[in-house]
C-alpha cells in the first residue's frame, strides 16, 4: 500500500478537468454534497476508483476513503459478492416490458430484514421514496400538511422539503407553506404543530436518530401523539437503514412507523431505494382496491435488474456476515484513538468524533468553541495531505485495523495543526478558501 504522508499535490491535468466540470455541469458535480465548495482546495478534485476503503485519485494518489458515497457504499467500494451478481444481471439484460422474477426475491429478502413493513416498493432515488411516503400519507389521511423534523439535515431533493431550506429558489410559496417544523428530542414542539394546524398534518417525518441519540421517551412520544392526532408516522431511515441494524434504526429502538423509507447502504451504491409499510396504506398504491388510485413510484428505471441484484446481494451479506458489528468495532477503535490523540494535544473540545460508532462524524470547533467552516477545512486539508479523505469517520465494512490505526496517526499529525491554528489564527495554516454549508441562499 502506498498511502502518501507527505502533502498531495493536484496535478494541472486534474485542475483543468475541474474547470472543465464546471463549464459542463452547474456546480461542477451531479451532487452538491461531492462539489468543490465542500472540501478544500487541497482536495482531489474527482476520484477515478475504488476498492474497499481505499479509492485513488486521477493523478493516482491513494487515500483511505470515509463518508463511502455518501454513506451508501457500507460494504465498501467493488464488493465482489455485489460486482458478481451485478455482473451475471447486465449479461441477462437489464429492463424488460414485464417485471424480472427479481423484484419478488428483492421484496422477499428485504421484508425478512426489516419486519415491521408488509409490503414494499423499490425505486432509485431516496428523495422519491421519502416524496412518495408524503404522497401516500396524504392520500391515506386526506391532509395536506407534512410535519418534518427541522432539526434534521436532508429528506428530499423535491419541492416539499426543499421549500423549508435555506435554498427554496424556484419553489412557490404555497407548495412552502404545506411544510412545518417541529424539533428534534422536544415532543411538546410537535403537538404544538398538531395543535396550531388541526386536522391538517398528514404524516411526521423524521430519522429515528442521527448524531444525536433519542431522549428517553422521545420517539414512544412522537408514535403516540401521531396516533392521538390521526396522523402517520415516517421514519427515514436512508442513513440508519443496515447500519444502526440490519432492521434499521426502528428495531433498535422498538418503534413501528406507519411507513418507512431506505436507501444508500442497500445496494452498496448502486441506485436502489426502497418504501416500505402497512399494507393497508400500501395498497392504495396497488390494484386490487376500490378506493381512488395513488401514482406510487413508476418509473422506467426503477426495477432495474443490475440494481436488484445489487440490493439482493448486499442485504445477503448483511444477513450473512457480521457487516453491523465491523461498523461499530471499527468506529469504535477510530473514535478511541481520536479522543486519545486530541486529548494529548489537549484540543479535546475543539476537536472530536461524535455520533454512533456506525455513523461517526466530527466536531471542529474554533477557539470561540463554536462549529467552525474554517477549522472543518483545516482539519480536512491536513487529513488529505497524509492520505485521508474524510468529510465524516463515516466507516465501512471493508475498513481494517490497518486503515483505522493509519487514520488516528494522521489526526495526531493534524491535531499538532490544529492546536497551533487555535493558538495563532486559522488563516495562516489554510491553503485555500474555507469550505460552505450545501444551504445557503447565496453562493
Ligand atoms: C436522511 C436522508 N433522507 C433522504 C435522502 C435522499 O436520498 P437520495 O439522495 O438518494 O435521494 C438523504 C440523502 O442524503 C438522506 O440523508
Amino acid at each position: 500500500m502506498s498511502i502518501p504522508q507527505a502533502s498531495v499535490t493536484v496535478s494541472s491535468s486534474a485542475r483543468a478537468l475541474q474547470q472543465r466540470a464546471h463549464e459542463l455541469i452547474p456546480g461542477g458535480a451531479h451532487t452538491y454534497a461531492k462539489g468543490d465548495d465542500q472540501y478544500p482546495e487541497t482536495a482531489p478534485p474527482f476520484v477515478a476508483r475504488g476498492k474497499g476503503c481505499h479509492v485513488w485519485d486521477v493523478d493516482g494518489n491513494e487515500y483511505i476513503e470515509y463518508g463511502m458515497g455518501l454513506r451508501s457504499v457500507a460494504l465498501g467500494h467493488a464488493f465482489p459478492r455485489v460486482v458478481d451478481a451485478v455482473r451475471k444481471e447486465l449479461a441477462n439484460g437489464t429492463n424488460f416490458t414485464r417485471p424480472s422474477p427479481l423484484e419478488v426475491e428483492a421484496a422477499e429478502i428485504f421484508l425478512q430484514c426489516v419486519p415491521t413493513a408488509e409490503m414494499v416498493k423499490f425505486a432509485k432515488n431516496g428523495s422519491d421514496a421519502t416524496t412518495a411516503a408524503v404522497k401516500l400519507a396524504r392520500a391515506h389521511t386526506g391532509r395536506e400538511l407534512v410535519a418534518i423534523c427541522g432539526d434534521q439535515p436532508f429528506f428530499s431533493t423535491d419541492d416539499w422539503f426543499i421549500g423549508s431550506t435555506a435554498m427554496p429558489g424556484g419553489i412557490p410559496g404555497a407548495i412552502r407553506d404545506l411544510t412545518v417544523k417541529f424539533r428534534y428530542n422536544d415532543a411538546a414542539s410537535l403537538e404544538d404543530a398538531f395543535r396550531a394546524h388541526p386536522d391538517r398534518i398528514a404524516c411526521v417525518i423524521l430519522e429515528a436518530e442521527t448524531s444525536v441519540a433519542p431522549q428517553p421517551g422521545f420517539l414512544a412520544a412522537v408514535r403516540s401523539i401521531c396516533d392521538r392526532f390521526g396522523a402517520l408516522l415516517v421514519l427515514d431511515e436512508m442513513i440508519t437503514g443496515f447500519r444502526w441494524d440490519i432492521g434499521g434504526a426502528q428495531r433498535v429502538h422498538e418503534i413501528v412507523p406507519d411507513l418507512s423509507t431506505f436507501g444508500k447502504a442497500i445496494g452498496n451504491g448502486f441506485a436502489l431505494a426502497a418504501l416500505a409499510g402497512k399494507r393497508e396504506i400500501m395498497e392504495l398504491g396497488g390494484i386490487r382496491h376500490p378506493l381512488e388510485r395513488v401514482f406510487l413510484l413508476s418509473t422506467t428505471h426503477g426495477a432495474e435488474t443490475h440494481s436488484l441484484a445489487a440490493g439482493i446481494a448486499s442485504m445477503g451479506v448483511y444477513q450473512d456476515e457480521p457487516v453491523i458489528e465491523t461498523l461499530y468495532r471499527q468506529g469504535e477503535r477510530l473514535q478511541r484513538g481520536v479522543d486519545e490523540v486530541t486529548r494529548r494535544h489537549g484540543i479535546q473540545d475543539y476537536l472530536f468524533a461524535l455520533g454512533r460508532p456506525c455513523n461517526l462524524v466530527f466536531a471542529t470547533r474554533g477557539p470561540d468553541h463554536l462549529p467552525s467552516q474554517p477549522f472543518r477545512t483545516l482539519f480536512m486539508q491536513e487529513m488529505i495531505a497524509s492520505g485521508i479523505l474524510a468529510p465524516s469517520f463515516v466507516v465501512s465494512y471493508s475498513h481494517t485495523d490497518e486503515d483505522i490505526d493509519r487514520t488516528i496517526d494522521a489526526v495526531d499529525r493534524a491535531a499538532g495543526v490544529y492546536s497551533r491554528a487555535l493558538a495563532g489564527g486559522v488563516d495562516v495554516y489554510l491553503e485555500g478558501r474555507p469550505v460552505k454549508p450545501v444551504f445557503r441562499p447565496y453562493n
